[in-house]
Formats: C-alpha cells, sequence, structure tokens
C-alpha cells in the first residue's frame, strides 16, 4: 500500500482527479468504481472540470457506484444515485447503459447483488476502485465485522454510520440497511485508492495503517492489496506515529 500525503485537501482532490482521468486515458472502457460522501466532491469538481478542459471521453467508461442506503430513492437529496447524478453523471459524457447504481428502493436487494456481481465479472472486473472511509473504518457499507470474502451484498448499518449519515440528508430519515459493494470486490480491483481529509478522519486513519489487519476494522483491508494507496491530506495525517 502506498501512502501519499498533500499538505490540503485541494491537493489530495486534484491528485485524486489526475488518477480517475489517468485510468480513462490509459483504457477508454475502464470500469471505475465511485464513492459518495464529502470526501470525493472536491474530487469530482476538478474532475469533471479537468476532464472538460481536456475533452476526456467517458462514453464508454462503465461507472459503478459503490453503495446505496436501502429504502431512500433515488431522488432523495442525500442519496448515493442523487450524488452522482448531480456530481458526476449530469456533467460528463456516461452513456447511460454504462452505468451501474444500487437502487435503494429495490423490491429484491439480493437479485441486485447478483446482478452488479455478474456487470463486473461481464465488464472483466474493475479497473479503479474509489473509497472513502467512514468514522468506524468501514468501506461502502462494509461495517467492521464484514467479511473480506464477500461480493456485492446487503448490510445492517452500525450505530455510528446511522448517526453520521443523518448529515447528507435534508430532513430524518430512517436509516438501517445499505446495499454495497463488498470488500472481495475490493481486494479484486486492479487499483484502489482511499481518500480521507480532515482532523475528524486522523485516528480511524491511524488506527487503519497501524493496526494489523482485521476484519473489526475494515479499513485494514487497504493494506493487504498490492496496488492499494491512501490519499490523504496532513490533517488526516496529523496522528500517524510511524
Ligand atoms: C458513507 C458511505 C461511504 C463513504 C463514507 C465516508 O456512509 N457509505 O461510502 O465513503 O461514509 O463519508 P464522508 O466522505 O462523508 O466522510
Amino acid at each position: 500500500m502506498k501512502l501519499k500525503i498533500y499538505p490540503d485537501y485541494a491537493q489530495m482532490s486534484d491528485a485524486a482527479a489526475d488518477a480517475i482521468i489517468m485510468v480513462v486515458k490509459e483504457k477508454s472502457n475502464a470500469v471505475i468504481c465511485l464513492p459518495t460522501g464529502n470526501t470525493p466532491t472536491l474530487t469530482y469538481e476538478l474532475l469533471v472540470r479537468k476532464s472538460n478542459d481536456l475533452g476526456i471521453d467517458f462514453s464508454k467508461v462503465i461507472l459503478i457506484g459503490l453503495d446505496e442506503w436501502l429504502g431512500i430513492s433515488a431522488t432523495t437529496v442525500g442519496s448515493c444515485n442523487h450524488f452522482f447524478n448531480e456530481h458526476l453523471i449530469k456533467h460528463l459524457n456516461f452513456s447511460r447503459k454504462n452505468i451501474y447504481l444500487f437502487d435503494g428502493l429495490t423490491n429484491d436487494p439480493e437479485a441486485d447483488c447478483h446482478k452488479i456481481n455478474l456487470f463486473i465479472e461481464t465488464a472483466g472486473g474493475i479497473d479503479l476502485m474509489v473509497v472513502g472511509i467512514g468514522m468506524n473504518g468501514h468501506i461502502g457499507f462494509n461495517e467492521p465485522g464484514a467479511s473480506f470474502d464477500e461480493h456485492a451484498h446487503v448490510t445492517r448499518l452500525h450505530a455510528i454510520t446511522i448517526e453520521v449519515g443523518q448529515k447528507y440528508f435534508n430532513t430524518e430519515v430512517k436509516l438501517e440497511k445499505g446495499i454495497t459493494l463488498g470488500l472481495r470486490n475490493l481486494l479484486e480491483s486492479r487499483n484502489v485508492i482511499m481518500l480521507a481529509n480532515g482532523r475528524a478522519k486522523a485516528a480511524i486513519i491511524r488506527q487503519t495503517l497501524e493496526q494489523e489487519t482485521s476484519t473489526l476494522l475494515p479499513s485494514t483491508i487497504m493494506q493487504l492489496h498490492d496496488n492499494s494507496a491512501l490519499y490523504i491530506d496532513e490533517e488526516a495525517a496529523s496522528l500517524l506515529t510511524e
């Protein structure tokens, strides 16, 4: 795992946007899996700006959404679908048929998981997976205790995730379950980038890097991947001792 520490959030985001662009430039039909959340918003703003300036073509790129809140509609502000539409999809020339986002209102989440697993396999695997990190070390909705051996699946949300998750919504919502790519998907991706910024993430970043790999702290899975990189700013790095 590579560790890249940037002076601030803007420079971390700039590097992340460049990394995504590089993958798309190298492979026009790249399969990229992206996260939502506050962390990647500037990355996406820069990705959109740079891609439009450079004329990067996303028409063949396959976009996979990392996760979604179950029970929340795609049009609800705060849903991952809404986020992807607002921050990425409407600004870049993706083809609708190449976009796979989990449906929070699906009647059959298990079937959806099966579909996405098959879709990824048929597309030849994920070239680049970008993830954030939850305050409890979760990745996507792989909460503490999640198996490293699962593909897309439904999860019961951890109390911290439910509490923190309210920040994305305008009104109080009932958050109980999520649908997410699994940690096995992460291990099988050709490249993985984890993003974290700000002082609030410093403690969990320290644990991620300095604790032994354990399913109790899903983010430690980054240590097991040969082509993984952690992009963090100095604030998120501020508690590192080694
Ligand atoms: C959310 C999402 C994750 C996201 C993480 C961090 O609950 N399920 O995919 O990466 O928590 O979010 P933020 O970037 O807002 O801190």
